[in-house]
């Protein structure tokens, strides 16, 4: 009997245990959100990771293992945000029961971060295009609120006894275009507040970053309202990536870093700050891909970092597993993209490699190669910088440091190869390709990398097809230089533009140029047309010839491809 009543005591309180908020062990040392936002500069995206739809390693990074931590930390940064995709974890209404599995793993890699000194920003990621999107015809907001909660409590309850080096965020990019939308998140962000209060442990002390629709930085300005009683500790985080054309590889847009360009960019960062003069900022997300010309990507860098510098922004950097941390090989892809943040965000000055900035030029150079077309006598070849206060210190190669005069000179800004250098790598005839890797130093701020590229026109393997829709065409090619390509110019046989019109306004290397991604690729061994290239032949019914140009850009340096109908 006694036994009886004892079982079934056990069991009643048992049920309410899981719901009664989580006590925690040991103290919590509160952090403001101001300093837990400046600890997180220069911040890492664990990217395409934890966020993959339907799991982690469905995208193109395996799961994440210690290492990776271990090369963020070694390569200097502060912060990992943690992306992640709950949707396919969730059990139904009512309860919405998070996989226990997963909430594991989850705090797993949250202390994988946090035992190497890690800042953490964890949030629920690709949630907001499935379930959670209360844009979408039909939605049921109740519903979609309930499930929001009984996630977050859940995730509350996981970590209720994380450090206070763990932080929250609720949501990531919330769809939304209007005050309505904007007020249903609004309250979102309350309902995510009540749900990990009432989890318990140290959540109401944790530093929380708050969004606004899209993350983005115009319409959280507008809108976002800060959630009545609101107890935590809290920022607010938006994304930046912008100008759309340069960072996605639009409209033949290769070039950046002009005054307006620059101009651009600091009143974007300088607007967010002036409608929230008092609330800690990070931009939890910003990049410039692997795809970027590497010269503008770097000037891109230094300008980003320096205005969120300027306005007390938070940076943490965007990495899908291709552009920056080579996982595998465990290297940095761009040292020189992370050198010239790292440097800019600490307010030190990098000198940069000049480039073309003018979208209307007909040709475009970087300083961040030396090209030398085959068939060409090898001659003195000179890159310029843009100083910024800085002196060329040194000039290294493969074979070690080079020698001026014998190598190089410095003559003011530029940096000047004598052809005896250039004829180790360089010569009429020869190979064509990345023939070696030069670093050059300066006085302070970052190295640049620069690469010496002997160079002819790729050659395709075919000259036309017929359109199959439906799927990606491959085309074969036979790669003479910079193994990419640099844009697409797309017409029909009409001359009409394959897509946006609106492209006849822009400059001649952007007039009827496609998107990367949207429209073209490439590989090793092919360039490729994507599907949605290849659909607007089949759906046109009329032939379109595709111009892929490569690096340099300049007149000749390209191919043509025709797809019939
Ligand atoms: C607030 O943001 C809006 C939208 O980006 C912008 O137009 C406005 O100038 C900003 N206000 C201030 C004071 O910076
Ligand atoms: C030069 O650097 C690039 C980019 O890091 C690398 O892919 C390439 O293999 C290097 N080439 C040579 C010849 O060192």
């Amino acid at each position: 009997m006694k036994l009886t009543l004892l079982a079934l005591a056990a069991t009643a309180l048992a049920l309410p245990a899981a719901e009664a908020p989580v006590q925690c062990p040991g103290t919590f040392k509160a952090i403001d959100a101001s300093a837990f936002i400046h600890a997180l500069t220069p911040g890492w995206n664990l990217g395409n990771t934890l966020d993959a739809v339907p799991d982690e390693g469905s995208w193109n990074n395996p799961p994440v293992v210690p290492t990776v931590l271990d090369d963020i930390k070694k390569a200097g940064f502060k912060s990992v945000r943690l992306p992640i995709t709950w949707t396919t974890k969730i059990g139904p209404a009512p309860d919405y029961t998070v996989d226990a599995k997963w909430l594991d793993r989850v705090a797993a890699v949250t202390d994988m971060a946090t035992s190497r000194g890690f800042y953490v920003v964890l949030n629920v990621h690709h949630d907001s295009w499935q379930w959670f999107d209360f844009t979408a015809g039909g939605a049921d907001v109740k519903a979609i609120e309930d499930k929001f909660r009984a996630l977050w409590t859940q995730i509350g309850q996981k970590l209720a006894c994380a450090g206070p080096e763990v932080a929250f965020e609720p949501i990531n990019e919330p769809k939304g275009t209007t005050k309505e939308h904007a007020d249903i998140l609004n309250r979102m962000n309350g309902v995510f507040l009540e749900a990990i209060a009432a989890a318990g442990g140290h959540n109401v002390q944790r530093v929380v970053t708050l969004v606004g629709l899209g993350e983005d930085g115009p319409k959280t300005s507008q809108w976002f309202k800060v959630p009545p009683g609101i107890k935590n500790p809290w920022a607010l985080q938006y994304h930046y990536y912008s100008p759309y054309d340069f960072i996605f590889g639009a409209w033949g847009k290769t070039v950046w870093g002009s005054a307006e360009d620059k101009a651009a960019l600091e009143a974007d960062i300088a607007a967010v700050r002036g409608n929230f003069t008092n609330v800690p900022l990070v931009i939890g997300e910003w990049s410039a891909g692997a795809t970027v010309e590497p010269g503008a990507r770097w000037r891109y860098f230094d300008a980003f970092s320096q205005a969120a510098k300027k306005y007390d922004t938070a940076t943490i950097l965007w990495d899908n597993g291709d552009d920056f941390l080579d996982r595998a090989a465990r290297t940095i892809r761009d040292p020189t993209g992370k050198e010239v943040y790292f440097n800019a965000a600490r307010g030190v000055r990098n000198a940069l490699p000049d480039g073309t900035t003018d979208p209307k030029a007909t040709t475009q150079t970087s300083s961040a190669f030396v090209f030398h077309k085959l068939g060409q006598p090898v001659k003195e070849s000179t890159i310029t910088f843009e100083l910024n206060g800085n002196t060329v210190k040194s000039v290294t190669g493969p074979d070690g440091a080079l020698v001026a005069p014998r190598d190089y000179a410095v003559r003011g800004s530029g940096v000047a190869f004598t052809p005896a250098f250039l004829g180790k790598y360089f010569a009429t005839t020869g190979p064509a390709g990345v023939r070696a890797n030069l670093t050059v130093s300066f006085s302070a701020g970052a190295d640049v990398r620069v690469q010496l590229v002997q160079w002819d026109v790729p050659v395709l393997g075919a000259k036309s097809s017929q359109a199959v829709s439906g799927a990606d065409l491959h085309i074969p090619v036979t790669w003479k230089g910079l193994p990419k390509i640099a844009a697409v110019k797309a017409r029909f046989s009409d001359q009409s533009y394959l897509a946006d019109d609106w492209t006849k306004y822009l400059g001649p290397l952007q007039q009827g140029y496609v998107t990367y991604n949207n429209h073209w690729n490439w590989d090793g061994k092919s360039v490729i047309l994507t599907k949605g290239a290849v659909d607007a032949v089949t759906s046109k019914k009329m032939a379109a010839t595709f111009t892929f140009e490569f690096f340099p850009r300049q007149p000749g340096n390209s191919v043509e491809y025709t797809l019939t109908a």
